[in-house]
């Protein structure tokens, strides 16, 4: 049997396990959480994402590993990369993991990007302001998620503030993009250079964590979304799932960040597209053919954050899917998504609506 190695065992773990299963696979993950929710459907090794016993451990029983935790010890895993392949390149994961890295490598591949700066003083705050100009957003270069690390500034009062909160480790100013929409583009790469996108996802953010997502097959942004993906994927000569986020100003895209990884505004493609995400993460890293990345109807994804609502209750709109991941419930905390598909879009946004009474009262 094959098997592959995940790094981290969490949710996204947890669905390429899920979806690695009919291809026959076994799947290993590697996570410090000894209840990580990986577990149940994978054979887990309980240690850090560095740890170099555990990872030789990967290197020696694994065909092929991979990752779906972005903030990793690129050098721990440089230093088993020769003894089995790890997709996608660690060239990709380092240059996600820094802010500034990533929007360097934006320009250098002419992809459009909100006005930056690095800073690491208050005075070089305040200068780039000036430049950049207010509304601004302030963000630690390294180990942001779900809108951890970041401060709106709104003005210069409380600017001292705000500093001290962040201050002490490599941060980046940007300009607050005024965005009519947030739009993300799945893209994936076959060892053999074969390339398919999935449509344009819209998304929509409360306090930097994702809400929902939904396709746009029929966006005339696809092909320019593309494009980006597409420098993307060949400057890594990358193997995988890459996603990027992107701002839709002015009806012109902005690069905001890319993901080496499945992500989230992919859980729609598991009921509504031909391929899954994670499917074709696994298809891309073993080197077999790819799946087709259209979508069958309309659908729309929900996450389920703090709470979960009753099954019962939510299972009884017709066309919703739901998806627990099985971590203790939270405040803040990612514990599963609803996928609602429908054959026309009026019945899509009824659905919804549902879905979405359902969640803001939960029983
Ligand atoms: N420059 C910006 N202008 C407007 N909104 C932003 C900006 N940067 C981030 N945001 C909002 O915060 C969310 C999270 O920020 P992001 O940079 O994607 O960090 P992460 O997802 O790593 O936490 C974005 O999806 C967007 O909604
Ligand atoms: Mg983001």
């Amino acid at each position: 049997m094959t098997a592959v190695g995940i790094i981290g065992g969490g949710q996204l773990a947890r669905m390429l396990a899920l979806a690695g299963y009919p291809l026959g696979l076994t799947v290993q993950t590697l996570d410090p959480d000894p209840g990580s929710c990986a577990l149940a459907l994978t054979q887990q090794l309980v240690g850090e994402y560095g740890d170099g016993e555990k990872l030789r451990w990967l290197a020696e029983h694994c065909h092929c590993l991979t990752y779906e935790f972005e903030h990793l010890p690129v050098e721990s895993l440089r230093y088993i990369a020769d003894r089995v392949p790890i997709f996608p390149p660690l060239e990709a994961l380092g240059a996600a993991q820094d802010r500034a890295e990533e929007k360097t490598l934006f320009r250098e591949l002419d992809i459009p990007v909100p006005r930056t700066a690095n800073i690491s003083t208050l005075a070089e705050l305040d200068a780039a302001l000036t430049d950049i100009g207010l509304p601004a957003v302030l963000k630690t270069r390294r180990l942001g998620y779900d809108g951890r690390g970041q401060r709106l500034l709104q003005d210069r009062r409380g600017l001292a503030t705000t500093w001290r909160e962040l201050a002490g480790q490599p941060l980046v100013v940007e300009e607050y993009v005024p965005f009519e929409r947030e739009l993300s583009i799945i893209a994936v790469r076959a060892r053999g250079g074969e390339t398919a996108f999935y449509p344009l996802v819209e998304n929509e953010h409360r306090h930097g964590m994702l809400r929902s997502s939904a396709p746009c097959p029929e966006d005339p942004l696809n092909q320019v979304a593309q494009q980006y993906a597409t420098r993307l994927l060949n400057a890594f000569g990358y193997v995988g799932v890459l996603v990027l986020e992107l701002f839709e100003v002015n009806g012109r895209l902005l690069a905001n960040e890319f993901a080496p990884r499945v992500h989230n505004s992919g859980h729609w493609t598991i009921e509504g597209a031909q391929t899954s995400q994670f499917e074709n993460h696994l298809r891309a890293i073993l080197g077999l053919p790819l799946g087709s990345c259209r979508p069958v109807e309309h659908c729309a994804m929900i996450n389920l954050i703090g709470q979960l609502p009753d099954p019962n209750a939510l299972l009884a709109i017709p066309g919703a899917h739901l998806h627990v991941y099985g971590k203790h419930p939270r405040a803040n905390r990612k514990l599963g998504h609803v996928t609602v598909r429908e054959r026309d879009p009026v019945s899509l946004a009824q659905r919804v609506q549902s879905v979405r009474a359902l969640i803001d009262s939960p029983g």
